[in-house]
C-alpha cells in the first residue's frame, strides 16, 4: 500500500510502506500463497515473513504469480537466531523467496545478547543481499548495545505493540535513535478484538475494531503487518488510510495499555532460560515462534 502518508522513510532511505501481511502461522503452500496474493490484490505492497515461519517459498510463488512487479514490494525476512551465519541464511531465504534481494532483514530476538548477529547482518547489507537490516524484540537497552557496536544502525525494531501494548518508552527510545518502531501483532493476535472500549470506538466511527487498532497505529506514523488467512478480513485490514481517529478515540485507546508504557520489548524472552520457563504453556501452543 503506497501513496502519500502510506509509507515511512528508513533511515536508509528507503521507504516502508505502514500496511504489510504478516504470514506467522499460515501453512506453507496454497495457505501462505492465498494470504499474500489476496493482500497484493487489496493493494498491500509489503510482506512479512520469517526464516522460522517456514514459509518463505509460498510468499515467493505469490509474489511471482500476482503480477506485481518485484521492486514494488517492500518484503521482509527475519534471520533465526538459533542458526549461526545471517549471511548463509538470507542466501537460503533469498533463493525460497527466488529474488535477489529483501527490502529488510531482522534479527528476530536476540538470542545470545543483541550484538552477537549484528556483523554478520551488516555483511549481508553490505553484499547487497538486502537494503536495510534492523532488529525485532529488542528492549530499550538491547537497542543501545547494538547501536553503540554497529557500523550501521538497525533502522527498524519489530515489537509486540498495540493499545493494549502501548510501549511509549520504547517507542520514544527508538523515535530519539532514529530507528523505525514496527508493530507486530497488532491486533493482538485476535485476543481483544471484542474488548469494550475498542468496540465503542469502532461504533462511533462506524468501522470494525480491527480498522480501529490498526488505524491506531498508522496514525502515529507506525507499520502494522496485521496476518490473515480470510481474503475479506484481508481487504478489510487494509481500509484504514480513509478515516481517522480524534484525540478521544485515540486517548480511549492509550489507557488500555496493560505495560505501564514499559521500555521492554516482550513480558517473556522465550529465548531465555527465565522467559522459556514462563512462556512454556505458550509455547507448547505455538510450535513456531511469530
Ligand atoms: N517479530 C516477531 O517476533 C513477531 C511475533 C509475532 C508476529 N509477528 C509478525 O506480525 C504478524 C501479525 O501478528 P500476529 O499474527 O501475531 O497477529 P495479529 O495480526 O495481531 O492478529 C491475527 C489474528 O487476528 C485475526 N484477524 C485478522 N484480521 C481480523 C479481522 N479483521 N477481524 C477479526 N479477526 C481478524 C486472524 O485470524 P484469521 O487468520 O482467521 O483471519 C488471527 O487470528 C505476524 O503474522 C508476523 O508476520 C512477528
Amino acid at each position: 500500500m503506497t501513496g502519500a502518508g502510506r509509507s515511512r522513510a528508513l533511515a536508509a532511505g528507503i521507504e516502508m510502506p505502514l500496511l504489510g501481511i504478516g504470514v506467522w502461522e499460515i501453512p506453507d503452500g496454497r495457505p501462505a500463497e492465498d494470504s499474500v496474493r489476496w493482500a497484493l490484490e487489496a493493494g498491500y505492497r509489503h510482506v512479512d515473513t520469517a526464516q522460522g515461519y517456514g514459509n518463505e517459498a509460498s510468499v515467493g510463488r505469490a509474489l511471482r504469480s500476482s503480477g506485481v512487479s518485484r521492486d514494488e514490494v517492500f518484503v521482509t525476512t527475519k534471520f533465526f537466531p538459533g542458526s549461526r551465519d545471517p549471511v548463509r541464511e538470507v542466501e537460503r531465504s533469498l533463493e525460497h523467496l527466488g529474488i535477489d534481494e529483501l527490502d529488510l532483514y531482522l534479527v528476530h530476538w536476540p538470542q545470545g545478547g543483541p550484538t552477537r548477529a549484528w556483523r554478520g547482518m551488516e555483511r549481508a547489507l553490505e553484499r547487497g543481499l538486502t537494503r536495510a537490516i534492523g532488529v525485532s524484540n529488542y528492549d530499550r537497552r538491547e537497542l543501545a548495545r547494538v547501536i553503540a557496536a554497529a557500523d550501521v544502525p538497525p533502522a527498524v525494531n519489530q515489537v509486540l505493540f498495540n493499545p493494549f501494548n502501548f510501549r511509549r518508552r520504547l517507542l520514544a527510545a527508538c523515535d530519539e535513535q532514529g530507528v523505525v518502531l514496527e508493530a507486530y501483532s497488532p491486533l493482538t493476535h485476535g485476543r481483544d478484538l471484542a474488548h469494550e472500549a475498542v468496540v465503542q470506538v469502532a461504533r462511533r466511527t462506524g468501522r470494525t475494531p480491527a480498522q480501529v487498532m490498526l488505524r491506531w497505529a498508522v496514525q502515529r506514523q507506525v507499520p502494522v503487518i496485521p496476518k490473515s488467512t480470510r481474503c475479506e478480513r484481508i481487504v478489510e485490514n487494509s481500509r484504514v488510510f480513509d478515516f481517522s481517529l480524534d484525540e478521544r478515540d485515540m486517548a480511549a485507546l492509550d489507557r488500555l495499555d496493560r505495560t505501564g508504557g514499559t521500555g521492554r520489548a516482550t513480558e517473556g524472552k522465550w529465548w531465555t532460560v527465565g522467559g522459556r520457563a514462563r512462556n512454556l504453556a505458550a509455547r507448547l501452543a505455538r510450535p513456531l515462534r511469530g
